[in-house]
């Protein structure tokens, strides 16, 4: 459903865009974002954004346009005539719990992995969590690297990653991207298996220090 603006200015006509959020008739004005189009249009019941910065991972909306349907960051989203948007709910709790504090040591982690996502080793290859990435990220390859227990690999492939979850719910197999992203990312923290490039960095720096202290240092070393 699309509708005009009638106003006595032929510019801001021309600019005007009509679509429609969560149900409701909004006429927008081009280059909005679609938080600033539900805002100006007055729409009520869109609590679900945070940042505006497309970092948060709060603003979930579903895009229709015709018979495509896709999903997105409405604070990264401009407004389009025609398209119908709908504002997600938040995300519901996940399904997988675990305690990081638990795992004393990475010998069993890929074990622990199957327990926890025991839905990540029948991934479909239907491709509808890449599809659903808002921030470009190929999740479908990061949950196959992280069930081959190439967890920093796959904690790296979500790096950009927002969890705003819209992966899982794209999801048929329930295997819950996102979380595996988190998991990832956490044991890779939690065992200290730090990037190559930052080792290498600090072992560089700490061999300059060594080769020239620190003008202070070497005083001191002169008068001792
Ligand atoms: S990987 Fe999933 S949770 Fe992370 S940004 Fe992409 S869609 Fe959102
Ligand atoms: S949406 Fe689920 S089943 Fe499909 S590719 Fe992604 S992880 Fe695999
Ligand atoms: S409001 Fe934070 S990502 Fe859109």
């Amino acid at each position: 459903m699309t509708t005009s603006n009638t106003t006595a200015n032929g510019d801001d006509q021309a600019q005007s865009v009509a679509l429609t959020i969560n149900g409701l008739a909004v006429n927008a004005h081009e280059g909005m974002s679609l938080v600033e189009a539900a805002w100006h249009g007055g729409v009520p019941q869109v609590t679900s954004v945070g940042c505006l910065e497309g970092v948060c991972g709060s603003c979930r909306i579903m895009l229709r346009r015709g018979k495509e349907v896709t999903v997105g960051l409405a604070c990264q989203t401009f407004v389009e005539n025609g398209v119908e948007v709908v504002f997600l709910p938040p995300a519901s709790a996940p399904l997988h719990h675990y305690e990081v504090s638990d795992f004393k040591d990475g010998w069993d982690i890929q074990a622990r992995f199957q327990d926890i996502f025991p839905e990540a080793s029948r991934c479909r290859h239907c491709h509808g969590c890449d599809n659903a990435c808002p921030k470009g990220i190929t999740v479908e390859n990061g949950v196959a690297l992280a069930a081959a227990g190439r967890f920093r690999e796959a904690g790296e492939a979500f790096f950009e990653c927002v969890m705003c979850e819209l992966c899982d719910a794209a999801c048929p197999e329930l295997i819950a991207p996102a979380h595996v992203g988190l998991f990832s990312r956490r044991v890779t923290a939690h065992f200290h298996l730090r990037p190559p490039n930052l080792i290498h960095r600090l072992e560089e720096l700490r061999k300059e220090r060594m080769e020239n202290p620190p003008k202070d240092r070497r005083k001191k070393n002169n008068e001792d």
